[in-house]
């Protein structure tokens, strides 16, 4: 039994298959673009899905055929007071969240990837996309320029000129170019994209989930941290799970050739 059960969001419906919680934005009449509502129930979905044990792993994905985010939602920037826009951007945000989150999370792009779509994307931990999606950072168009980090996470991921040509030139580009700049992980065909993307998802909540935070938090301090600092940081996070019941589980059951069961202490 979970400790508390999903909570009802009208805009994000969340499924469960075993050790993974799919959160589906829906609000696929809008291309599922992220207005202050949809933010902010992404976000209660997203602290249920960490909280919770039994949930090792997230995906985050949009309903419908078309889209997976196709961006902030530009209606709000209309009305919205410089102060207004300043006071959101400062408050808690889903791209942090998401990488922070101490758990994996796949971003499953089954179509329009634009803008805060991208952005949102890019700070989850694994990019799995459809044949038929397309990614771009389109701020541009509109005489802004992304503010969800899709000017620091972008070029870390697919390099600077790479970033550069895609943000200034505000074009979009589709899944198979995507997967040759390293953008995504894997493209697969539509139909099969729930099924690849679960089982991405299979392989990693069999494990420990202390393992798979620890895992997580080392390789995304790489980012940030200087070589001999990461070591360092790798080494105290590799002790932490070596000292941690699944750590002694783990080993036991490997020399006992059994298969180890993981308890998350
Ligand atoms: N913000 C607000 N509304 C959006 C939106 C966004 N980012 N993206 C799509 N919509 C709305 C459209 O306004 C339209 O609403 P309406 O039916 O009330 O007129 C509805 O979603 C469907 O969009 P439409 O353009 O008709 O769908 P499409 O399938 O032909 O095209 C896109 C899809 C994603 C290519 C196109 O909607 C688009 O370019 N969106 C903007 C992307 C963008 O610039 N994002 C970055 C913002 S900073």
């Amino acid at each position: 039994m979970d400790a508390t059960p999903p909570p009802t969001l009208p805009l994000i419906r969340i499924d469960r298959v075993e050790g993974t919680t799919l959160l589906r934005i829906d609000r696929p009449e809008k291309r599922n673009a992220l207005d202050a509502a949809t933010r902010s129930q992404l976000l209660s979905a997203i602290d249920w899905a960490v909280a919770t044990p039994q949930v090792r792993v997230i995906v985050v994905t949009g309903v419908g055929e078309k889209a997976f985010i196709a961006g902030a939602d530009v209606s709000e920037f209309a009305t919205r007071t410089v102060l207004e826009q300043r006071t959101t951007m400062e408050g808690r945000r889903i791209f942090d969240a998401v990488a922070t989150a101490p758990k994996p999370v796949i971003a499953m792009i089954n179509g329009y990837c634009l803008g805060g779509g991208l952005e949102l994307a890019l700070a989850a931990d694994v990019r799995i996309a459809a044949t038929e999606a397309t990614l771009g950072q389109p701020e541009i168009n509109l005489a802004i320029i992304p503010g969800g980090g899709g000017t620091q996470r972008l070029p870390r991921l697919i390099g600077l000129g790479a970033a550069m040509r895609m943000v200034l030139t505000g074009s979009a580009i589709d899944s198979a170019e995507a997967l040759g700049l390293g953008l995504v992980d894997d493209v697969v065909p539509r139909a099969d994209l729930e099924r690849r993307t679960l089982e991405v998802a299979a392989a990693m909540a069999k494990h420990s989930p202390i393992a798979l935070r620890l895992a997580k938090e080392a390789l995304r301090a790489s980012l940030e941290l200087p070589l001999q600092q990461g070591l360092a940081l790798e080494r105290e996070l590799f002790c932490l799970a070596f000292s941690s019941e699944d750590g002694r589980e783990g080993v036991q059951a490997f020399l006992a050739k059994r298969p180890p069961s993981f308890g998350g202490r």
